[in-house]
Formats: structure tokens, sequence, C-alpha cells
């Protein structure tokens, strides 16, 4: 056992990678503020992603293009104060890190500095994406990559939609995967691909994949928690599990509060002065 995950340890990038040489299937879920972060940690996964899908979830926005630095900095120091074993991962937002490299580490440094994240999560493969990982990673900041369907890029790529589908796709991604581990990143989410090509993808690098719509062989998952709670009722793809209703849940409580408020029988002498 190495000294990083003793009982009660913060969970390391080599604990990821260890657990994935294990066969142990990883084990991710969102979180964006320090209530919901302490409860995800406490329930025992490896990682919070605190991913830029706030802009949807949080700020009702369509895309998360219009999420910024300052709002992902917020949200994972907020998380941070919650999240206390579990590796913490924060989403870099659009166009912090493409522009150039410089840029990318100064904006990774200040999410790891005032947000308290411990690695950054950056989508594609593209030539300005592969330098800003190889130079964020040579400055010891950890790298998560993001292949498939890369939300910062659903204009592009005309919606959220499966990717990968034919077979010359399907080799760009093993390529994409192999080079973003060859840049440093030290697991990669794939998001809305075959299950057949994730399987690929995984036999083709060492690191962690982290499904999301991504079938079964991954090394890990990863769903969003308002998602997997039953939060987000109007999303319901094919491969989401609602592992709770907590929506209905939400309305039957606060409507039962409002039928007694009216009715004069709360509060009652028992949460009275
Ligand atoms: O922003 C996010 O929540 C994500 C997950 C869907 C992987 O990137």
């Amino acid at each position: 056992m190495s000294a990083s995950s003793g009982e009660g340890a913060r969970v390391t990038i080599r604990d990821f990678q260890e657990r994935k040489n294990r066969g142990e299937k990883l084990v991710v879920v969102t979180a964006y503020d320090a209530l919901f972060g302490k409860l995800v940690d406490e329930s025992g996964v490896d990682a919070v992603l605190v991913g830029d899908s706030l802009g949807n979830l949080l700020a009702g926005f369509d895309t998360t293009l219009p999420v910024t630095l300052d709002q992902m900095i917020y949200h994972a120091r907020s998380t941070r104060a919650g999240v206390k074993r579990a590796l913490l991962i924060v989403d870099m937002p659009f166009l912090t890190y493409q522009v150039s490299w410089r840029r990318a580490l100064v904006n990774c440094g200040r999410v790891m500095q005032e947000g308290g994240a411990d690695s950054v999560k950056l989508e594609g493969a593209s030539e300005n994406v592969l330098t800003a990982v190889r130079a964020v990673t040579g400055a010891g900041i950890p790298v998560m990559g993001h292949l498939g369907f890369t939300p910062q890029s659903v204009l592009a790529l005309g919606g959220a939609r499966v990717q990968a589908r034919d077979a010359q796709s399907a080799k760009q991604i093993v390529e994409d995967a192999k080079r973003l581990e060859g840049a440093g990143a030290f697991s990669i989410v794939l998001e809305l691909v075959p299950a057949k090509v994730a399987a690929r993808v995984t036999e083709a690098v060492s690191i962690p994949t982290i499904g999301i719509g991504a079938g079964a062989s991954c090394s890990g998952q990863v769903l969003v928690l308002h998602d997997l709670l039953g939060l987000n009722e109007g999303f319901s793809p094919k491969f989401l599990k609602r592992y709770a209703a907590i929506a209905a849940d939400v309305r039957n409580a606060i409507s039962r509060f409002g039928e007694e408020v009216r009715a004069g029988s709360y509060p009652d002498d028992d949460h009275s002065f």
C-alpha cells in the first residue's frame, strides 16, 4: 500500500493509476459546491469533478460556452471546502487553454492556487491543446483529457451526438488518446462514444479512461450528480441511469410545507419557542 492510499488519505493520480492497474473500476461524480461536494466525497467516489456542466445545471445556459474562469474558480473553491478525500478535478472553461500554452499555464495555475484543485480537465486533442497539456503537466499540474463528444465544441459538432461512429473517426480517437497520454495526461474522459470504440481506446492507452455514454469497458465511469439524482428531469439520454428521484422529493417537500403553513399547522408548539 502506498503512503497516499492509507485509510482517510487523499486520493492522488497515482492511486487512480494503481486502482486501474488492479482492475478496480474508478468512480467519478460531479459537484459544484461544498454541501454536495461533501456528500459525494463521503459516498466513497475516487474523484469529484467540478464540471463546466454547472453552466447548464446551475446557471441555466444552453451550453457550457459562457462559463468563465472566475466562475469555475468560485465553484472549485466552494467544492474544495467539502471534499477532503477524493481527487478534485476541475474543468478548464472554453478558451482558457486553447489560445496559447502560456495562457493555459497561467489559467490552470489560478484554478490550482485559487480554486484548490488537485487537477484540471481539458477538452480535445488539437495541436494547441496538446501543447497546453505538455506545458501544464510540465509545470507539475495533473491533467485529465476529454475526447469523444466535447461539450465546448457542441456548436461545431452540431449537437450532443455520439462521436467516432465510422472507422476513420474511431481510428482518430484512438490516436488522439495516445497523443494525450504522450503529452502527459493522467486519465481521459470518453463521452458519447460507441462502446466498442471506447474499448479500443482503453486497450490502446495505459492511463485510465473514464466513460460517460461510452459503455462498460472504460476503466471507470462518470455521471453528473444532478442527472444521477434525478434532479435534472428534462435530460434523459440513453446512457443515463437515475439512482434517485430527488426533483419529485423537492417539489413534494415544499408543497407539504406550503400546505401546512396555509392550514396553520406549521409551526406547531414543537417548532416554536
Ligand atoms: O462538465 C462536466 O460535467 C463533464 C462531464 C460530463 C464529464 O465534463
